[in-house]
């Protein structure tokens, strides 16, 4: 009896069914180990910084890059946008110049959005920007320049379709309420959505050199939704890494459960309160960040950050061992945004005097305490520990259990010494105790002024 048991739950081991999607066994392909991913993954995570640009035909009404979703507009009415679609003023240098002066190392440019148009000249597809009055392949002009100007390149690429017909029609598509058009959902064929994912991804990956990170958006698995399946995940995957094996792919195709499926982790527009983790392991993560809400151009909207807050968000971001990607939505006309161009330029000026708290800086190693209203990055090459100073103290700020770490301090902006003292002394007119293990740096009264002062520490 006992053995006939023990037979049928081995029957029953051996019939477990092979999990789709988040569980999915590793494939044999993928085969690298940790320390490579770290090597590829290497001049990502000293860069830091970089630009996302969102552009596409959404540009043209101007009133977020969902629109066609939000109001339900129809293929027909859309139209109406790629007939006007003519951006004149575009000039993919003066975005490389602008990006690289804001202390950006890369650029990663919406190819298609979730709306389905082509920036550049897919052969798979008519709906693509040279076919619209713009009549040029805007993609290659911006790698071009991306290039000449030394920065890396990125493809974001939309998973979802809203124009391709074989796309089917679920709970986010513009037709969702389309009484006639859904009875006709059946015989749209995902099958060959998926052959032109995979062509319009060969196409990309093929004909504009080296590309350096792709951004898949997105999945949302479940009722009426699509995750790896739909996209046969693990198989594009694959596909991606044997035509362009040192790209550095995003989170969103549905495999982010798995350790093979996805390079880093792409929170959006909010603040992590520490370090991503999964399983208890630090992972890689970038951050992307609007200027004012919405993606693409938004002529409407009025809830811009500051410069300050702008970079604030850089800073936290790199002490908490992340990249920032922030992102543009450049007008119809093919120009940022005036508002975006007088961000990066204060965020530039920043990055020219504190770039060194920034570029190959992550978070400081446990035993540096943050002070108050302060930041902490680190940079392990030079040892060294940058104070990001939010708001600027009176005269003295307290580095707590810092005592016998410091070799020297200087105002990073103009390399003036900070001097500090490793003993407080109270005098007759202090209430404060000699706390013995603390550090106290000597700062000037007047904030310096910059969007956020650092201090940099040499440490012993
Ligand atoms: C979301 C949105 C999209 C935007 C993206 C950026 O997935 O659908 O509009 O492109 O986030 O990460």
């Amino acid at each position: 009896m006992k053995r006939k048991l023990l037979c049928f739950m081995l029957l029953l081991i051996s019939f477990k069914p092979k999990v789709i999607g988040q569980a999915e066994t590793r494939p044999t392909w993928a085969t690298e180990t940790l320390e490579q991913k770290d090597k590829r993954m290497e001049w990502w995570r000293d860069a830091r910084f970089g630009l996302f640009i969102h552009w596409g035909l959404y540009s043209v009404p101007a009133r977020h890059e969902w629109v066609k979703s939000r109001e339900m507009i129809s293929d027909k009415d859309y139209n109406k946008y790629f007939d006007a679609f003519n951006p004149d003023l575009y000039d993919p240098v003066q975005w490389a110049k602008q990006a690289k002066a804001a202390g950006m190392k890369y650029i990663v440019i919406t190819t298609k959005h979730h709306e389905g148009f082509c920036l550049w000249d897919s052969k798979v597809t008519d709906y693509r920007a040279t076919n619209t009055p713009a009549r040029r392949d805007l993609l290659k002009q911006l790698v071009d320049a991306c290039r000449a100007e030394g920065l890396r390149i990125g493809f974001y690429y939309s998973l979802i379709d809203w124009h391709h017909p074989d796309f089917t029609i679920d709970q986010l598509h513009p037709l969702r309420e389309d009484k006639s058009a859904l009875a006709l959902n059946s015989n749209r064929d995902m099958s060959k959505y998926r052959q032109y994912l995979r062509d319009q991804l060969t196409e990309l990956l093929t004909q504009y050199g080296k590309i350096d990170e792709l951004f898949l958006d997105y999945s949302y698995p479940g009722t009426n939704g699509k995750g790896a399946k739909d996209w046969d995940a693990s198989n594009l995957l694959k596909m991606i890494r044997k035509l362009q094996p040192q790209i550095i792919v995003n989170d969103r195709l549905d495999l982010s459960q798995t350790d093979w499926g996805w390079d880093y982790k792409t929170p959006e527009q909010f603040m992590p309160v520490e370090w991503p983790t999964l399983n208890g392991l630090k992972v890689p993560w970038e951050t992307c960040q609007t200027f004012s809400g919405s993606w693409g151009y938004n002529r409407d909207e009025y809830s811009w950050k500051s410069a300050h807050q702008l970079v604030s968000m850089l800073v936290e971001t790199v002490s908490k061992g992340g990249n920032l990607l922030l992102n543009v939505g450049p007008t119809a006309r093919g120009e940022f945004d005036s508002r975006a161009i007088e961000r990066l330029a204060a965020i530039g000026n920043w990055m020219k005097y504190n770039n060194r708290a920034i570029y190959g800086c992550t978070q400081a190693p446990k035993e540096f305490t943050k002070p108050d209203n302060c930041f902490l990055t680190y940079n392990p090459q030079l040892n060294r520990l940058y104070i990001h100073i939010i708001e600027w103290p009176f005269k003295s700020l307290h580095l707590p259990n810092y005592k016998g770490k410091i070799k020297f301090a200087q105002l990073l902006q103009d390399g003036s010494e900070i001097s500090f003292d490793e003993e407080i002394k109270p005098g007759s007119h202090t209430t404060e105790t000699a706390a013995s293990n603390d550090v106290i740096l000597h700062l000037p009264v007047q904030r310096p002024v910059s969007e956020m002062p650092v201090i940099e520490v040499f440490l012993k």
